[in-house]
């Protein structure tokens, strides 16, 4: 029996607490082989032997991306950016890779600048390129084998402009962003990668469900300012005139999730938040050329901080900010480093890149199908910082049944463009207020501090936040969640 089964008649509240000792010894015991957790996909610790993501690729919204049991560990990203706002880089990236399963080969999804050497362990090793012109994938295909459990570090260098991978929905290419000089203003580079835009930067298995450590060195101009996803390290100066400064990320997030921003930068360090022994750095970026209106809303984020961790558990990460960039795109959570457009400077959608820290970054998504489970929180979110701020949430839940009049769907997208919809956002907030009217704050809260804490860094699918739901919250409150998942109309 396992245990979830043994706890689902326990009262909801009690479980929770005992929850977190069945899970630890529950991994401990587990020598299930990865395969086996893709038969039992609701467990709550399918996938969590530690190191070993749930067999989940290929997904079905993008069937190339990834390779099913390459594990990434770590990447060291060493950047060159010789004139910000141009796309041109040098890049030196570095994998820690794992075999999950004896593979031929190693594929990494490629398309950036133009590959000059390939290390395998430090020797060379042959390699192809493949492009994405005729429909076959932007792969940099390794061809050496990795049996199963062994580890490789694989070197790749390249220099060149930064590719770029389309996306027809939003209409933007993804990836390495650069705003070119003007007159009054210098030039920028920024990463904005999701879903899919982190491999024209660098090679990397490009799927949410096989999140990485990162550190990061940015190499730049003097007088450039470079930052990137994680804790500064390091800040040296160079005789040539550039300057490199280094980030660690030491908790692992999806690849998309890898946030870089280089330009002319004020660097703004607010006070640090010292919440139950941990101590969080808070430190925004804004383009020099930006008005004090548009910062002024980012004074806000160490109360925004406190009040999700009070819902959400202990924030995932030692460091957050938020890097301003003045092109015209949708805000992306960047892990510690939330890329925010001017247009999108305002206090909600702060809210909702914060909220995604949890949602999307330390816990990630098993399939772009689920983009609800990070996008749904997020949104929801919105509503737990307008109550904790003494406002009437009404409006906010009669907008979002307003945003899904013209129709929604079941929760899980069956094509690219749901990815990013009114019902991944909007439904998603709506069922989970359901889910807390139904049972109350306490027993929500306690939910959600339980999902934080058994699903940081493990892939994570609908199916898991059901079974959660049952466990934790008892079977009626998992049918009415079911029911929000499944229904084609609003329940
Ligand atoms: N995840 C982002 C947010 O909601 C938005 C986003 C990222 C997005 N990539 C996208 C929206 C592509 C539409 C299309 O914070
Ligand atoms: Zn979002």
């Amino acid at each position: 029996m396992t245990p979830s089964c043994r706890t689902a008649a326990t009262p909801p509240v009690l479980l929770a607490r005992t929850l977190a000792v069945l899970t630890l010894p529950t991994l401990i015991l587990t020598t299930t082989p990865p395969s086996h957790a893709q038969a039992h996909p609701a467990a709550i610790t399918a996938g969590g032997a530690v190191g070993t993501p749930p067999d989940v690729l290929p997904d079905p919204l993008y069937p190339t991306l990834g390779q099913p049991g390459l594990d990434v560990q770590h990447y060291d990203v060493r950047l060159t950016v010789p004139a910000p706002g141009t796309p041109d880089l040098r890049s030196d990236t570095t994998l820690t890779v794992r075999a999950d399963r004896d593979l031929n080969d190693v594929r990494l999804d490629y398309s950036g600048p133009r590959v000059l050497n390939v290390t395998w362990n430090g020797q060379p090793v042959p390699y192809r390129h493949t492009t994405g012109q005729d429909a076959t994938p932007d792969k940099l295909i390794i061809q050496r084998s990795l049996p199963e459990g062994q580890d490789a570090r694989i070197r790749v260098t390249a220099a060149g402009p930064a590719g770029g991978v389309p996306d027809p929905t939003l209409n933007i290419t993804l990836g390495w962003q650069s705003v070119p000089a003007t007159p009054t203003q210098p030039g920028a580079n920024f990463t904005f990668s999701e879903p899919d835009g982190t491999h024209s930067l660098i090679p990397c298995n490009d799927h949410p469900s096989d999140p990485a450590t990162f550190t990061t060195t940015l190499t730049v101009p003097r007088g450039v300012t470079a930052v990137a996803s994680g804790s500064r390290l390091a800040d040296r100066a160079h005789l040539n005139g550039t300057h490199s400064v280094t980030f660690a990320l030491t908790t692992p997030v999806p690849t998309y999730a890898l946030g870089i921003s280089v330009g002319t930068l004020d660097t703004v360090r607010r006070p640090d938040l010292g919440a139950a022994g941990q101590r969080i750095t808070l430190t925004d970026y804004f383009p020099t050329s930006v008005p004090d209106a548009v910062r002024a809303p980012y004074a806000r984020t160490g109360d925004i901080l406190t009040a999700l961790s009070g819902w959400f558990g202990p924030y995932p990460f030692s460091t957050y900010g938020s890097a301003v960039v003045t092109p015209d795109l949708p805000a992306l959570e960047t892990a510690t480093l939330s890329t925010m457009p001017v247009r999108s400077s305002r206090e909600r959608v702060i809210v909702h890149e914060v909220a995604h820290q949890w949602f999307g970054n330390a816990v990630p998504l098993a399939s772009w199908t689920d983009t609800w489970l990070n996008e749904g929180f997020a949104t929801y979110a919105e509503l737990l910082w307008t109550q904790a701020q003494g406002q009437d949430a009404a409006p906010l839940l009669r907008s979002w049944r307003d945003r899904l009049r013209p129709g929604t769907r079941p929760l899980t997208a069956t094509t690219r463009a749901q990815m990013f919809d009114a019902t991944a956002y909007a439904r998603g907030a709506l069922a989970l207020h359901a889910l807390r009217t139904q049972v109350g704050d306490d027993a929500f809260r306690t939910f959600l501090h339980t999902y934080t804490r058994t699903r940081t860094g493990q892939p994570t699918r609908t199916e898991d936040l059901l079974h959660l739901t049952r466990t934790v919250l008892g079977p009626q409150a998992a049918d009415l969640l079911n029911a929000w998942i499944t229904q084609p109309d609003l329940p």
